[in-house]
């Protein structure tokens, strides 16, 4: 088992791309593959490097061992196979649903007692109601309609070791 000594845990990273630190030393950043920084469209740029390779089903890290959990598996299963969509999220195979299942299972395992799982998911080609019932919990809150395009989700964490500059 690994024992990284980090708070955050992103389980499928991906490009990092909803991170606004994406060198962030208290998240250990894991996915299934490791794409080297290449352009893939003129002037487009990717590289997925994690600082674990692993699968999300069998996490390579012990019971209860992180505060947050990120999960954003990816969520098509039509795209073609040279697409950029297929390079940037990857594509839903075979019997995907037990995959996202045994994904939410290990997300749990691994997370505190205390500790909060973000999951993402985009509804392009498959609905949320699909998706929820694989999860072994209900979701505490999350967006409950997809009208409002404009809605921003930010999630803020104490940076470690942080001073309360405002107490003062
Ligand atoms: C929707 S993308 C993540 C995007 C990422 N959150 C970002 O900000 O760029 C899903 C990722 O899951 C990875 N993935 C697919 N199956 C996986 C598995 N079984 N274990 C770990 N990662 C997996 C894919 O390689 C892909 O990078």
């Amino acid at each position: 088992m690994k024992k990284p000594n980090k708070r955050v845990l992103d389980v499928c990273c991906g490009a990092k791309m909803f991170y606004f630190d994406k060198n962030n030393s208290d998240v250990e950043f894991c996915d299934i593959r490791q794409v080297p920084r290449h352009e893939f469209y003129p002037n487009r740029y990717i590289e997925i490097s994690p600082d674990t390779i692993c699968d999300f089903t069998a996490l390579p890290f012990d019971d209860k061992s992180f505060k947050l959990v990120i999960f954003d598996p990816p969520h098509l299963t039509k795209c073609g196979e040279n697409s950029w969509l297929k390079l940037k999220y990857g594509r839903l195979e075979g019997d995907w649903q037990t995959m996202i299942q045994k994904g939410f299972m290990e997300c749990f395992r691994v997370l505190d007692d205390d500790g909060i799982l973000i999951f993402k998911w985009s509804e392009i080609q498959i609905p949320l109601k699909d998706i929820l019932p694989l999860s072994p919990y209900t979701p505490l809150l999350g967006q409950r309609t997809g009208k409002q395009m404009n809605t921003h989700w930010m999630v803020f964490m104490k940076p470690k070791n942080h001073k309360n500059e405002k107490s003062e």
